[in-house]
């Protein structure tokens, strides 16, 4: 693919407010292999200075929630559906989720995870492509078509939604306890059941 080595875009400049804001392309970061691949927005001003995506706060969270679940974030991998920061960390434009698509999609095709975590609301729309109501679905799991065959979509919210309300840090953390729990990963604390 245009401007692809394997997993990594090495250059691309499709979206040309993307282009001007960015340092560089935040490509996604873990193993090659993973089993779950977690699927974030847009990578933001931490992660456009050191090119790895969730390295701010939002990524302290969710390596704590990994921690906790018994995932070591060393064996999944993080990427995003844009790659590019946004100027002043707004949402990515419908144009912009359209043209990084292959891109994650190639991504998905040759990492071949068994689960697919989206974090936040952005990408659980994108991919599940219908409206999503995160607060309340998270912890839900559906099938769908992704990069090449049917992967489960665990809806999960944004790391971040814990640090502006407090009250979904449990729903988050049962979140990513049942990822690891789909990944059968044993060293979850999940106590909800067979899904
Ligand atoms: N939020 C995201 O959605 N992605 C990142 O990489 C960092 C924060």
């Amino acid at each position: 693919m245009d401007g692809m080595d394997g997993v990594e875009v090495e250059s691309c400049t499709h979206c040309e407010a993307l282009v001007d804001s960015r340092s560089q392309i935040v490509n996604g970061d873990g193993p090659a292999d993973a089993d779950v691949v977690f699927v974030g927005e847009a990578p933001g001003a931490n992660e456009d200075a050191e090119g790895v995506p969730f390295v701010g706060r939002s990524g302290d969270v969710l390596d704590g929630a990994l921690r906790d679940a018994g995932l070591d974030r060393a064996d999944v991998r993080i990427t995003n559906c844009v790659r590019c920061r946004p100027p002043d960390n707004r949402d990515p434009a419908s144009e912009e989720l359209v043209n990084c698509r292959p891109y994650l999609d190639r991504e998905l095709e040759l990492v071949d995870p068994e689960v697919v975590v989206t974090l936040g609301k952005v990408p659980g729309e994108h991919l599940l492509e219908r409206d999503v109501a995160v607060t309340n679905e998270t912890g839900s799991v559906e099938r769908v078509a992704l990069g090449g065959r049917e992967r489960d979509v665990l809806l999960c919210l944004h790391p971040a939604a814990t640090l502006y309300d407090a009250s979904q840090k449990t729903a988050f953390r049962e979140t990513i306890e049942r990822a690891a729990t789909m990944a059968g990963v044993s060293g979850g604390q999940s106590n909800l059941g067979d899904f």
